[in-house]
């Protein structure tokens, strides 16, 4: 018997409630197994009525010091329970942790990094701006006659004008940011400029009123077509891959002379024709050209000492081509399964 007594009280200090699932209930069975109307101490009372008497009093202490034992447990395990009852807390340490899931960036982001990067490694600094602009900087310093369709209203959002102040609007590109800078940089300037621009579109898998341009301009002593022409080849190589050729078609831009269009030959097709070039092997990418002196005139940069180039590109094309986007209002939806498509593309 004594034996048995050390046993259990073995057993009642090893007990933990942390090896408890069910933790109030089985507090609960823990307490009926040893203080219960049919547990351990009435069983071993039984025992003990029956023992000869000169083995009584070692036997009486084994008992107290058995029950003693398994009533302190059982009211540590109901503090603990009410404890973490109250605090509404439940750490359960073994359970296996949750795995955060992990963002990713959007696409358009991807795309503007990257051409920022492109850029960033032949010497140009990325110059951001407003988005709300007045009618200098996005038109008439840019060399847009007054009657130019861009100024129409059925392309620009205006924001309702203010008696006796300028006209304002939401960019329609991000040109103006050329103007903005070159007001208040000396050359030589080489800078991009990302952003989000507006354009009274309705909203179709090909057209949308809001989009992303990033704009180059670089303004220095010397600077000619073959600067312009070595740039665009190196940034084509450089976002769709070595194999990329580029051509250049004569194009008009009110803020250029001589203005170009720039086309790279299909990265779908590798030029063959297909779907995506329409069959021609070539893809219209950007707007280019040199900056016409009236622009660097109005911007305070003397045009008989300097010139300089600018382009402009859309983003959001950039972005179709490279991982073959179909529909522009993918953009803008935050639909979730087109958004994990890039999950890792970093
Ligand atoms: N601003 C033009 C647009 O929104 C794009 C552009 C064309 C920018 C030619 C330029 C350029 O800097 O030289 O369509």
């Amino acid at each position: 018997m004594k034996s048995i007594i050390a046993q259990y009280i073995e057993e009642i200090r090893a007990a933990r409630i942390e090896d408890f699932k069910d933790r109030a209930a089985e507090v609960e069975q823990f307490r009926i197994k040893f203080l219960g109307r049919k547990g351990v101490m009435t069983e071993l009372f039984e025992q003990f009525k029956s023992l000869p008497n000169e083995q009584k009093k070692e036997m009486g202490v084994a008992l107290n010091e058995l029950k003693t034992a398994a009533l302190a447990k059982v009211e540590e395990f109901k503090n603990f329970v009410e404890q973490v009852e109250e605090s509404g807390e439940r750490h359960d340490l073994t359970l296996p942790a949750d795995f955060a899931p992990r963002g990713s960036r959007h696409v358009l982001s991807v795309v503007m990094n990257e051409i920022a990067d492109i850029f960033a490694r032949i010497g140009f600094t990325v110059e951001e701006s407003v988005e709300i602009e007045d009618d200098w900087h996005l038109f008439s310093a840019l060399n847009f006659p007054h009657d130019h369709p861009a100024r129409d209203m059925q392309d620009t959002f205006f924001v309702e004008k203010e008696e006796g102040k300028p006209e304002v609007a939401l960019r329609t590109h991000t040109s103006s940011v050329q103007v903005r800078v070159m007001e208040t940089h000396k050359p030589p300037i080489r800078i991009i400029a990302p952003g989000r621009v507006f354009r009274n579109e309705a909203i179709s898998a090909r057209a949308h009123c809001i989009f992303h341009q990033v704009e180059a301009l670089y303004v220095d002593r010397h600077v000619t077509f073959a600067d312009l022409k070595q740039t665009l080849l190196y940034f084509a190589k450089e976002m769709f891959g070595e194999q990329t050729q580029i051509r250049l078609r004569p194009s008009y831009f009110p803020f250029t002379e001589p203005s170009a269009e720039m086309d790279i030959s299909c990265n779908i097709c590798g030029g063959k024709g297909c779907n995506i070039c329409k069959g021609t092997g070539w893809l219209e990418i950007l707007g280019c050209g040199m900056v016409d002196p009236a622009v660097l005139d109005a911007c305070g940069i003397d045009s008989k000492e300097f010139t300089g180039f600018a382009l402009g590109m859309g983003v959001e094309r950039m972005a179709m081509l490279k991982y073959q986007v179909r529909d522009l209002r993918l953009y803008f939806e935050n639909d979730l399964r087109f958004l994990h498509q890039f999950d890792n593309v970093i």
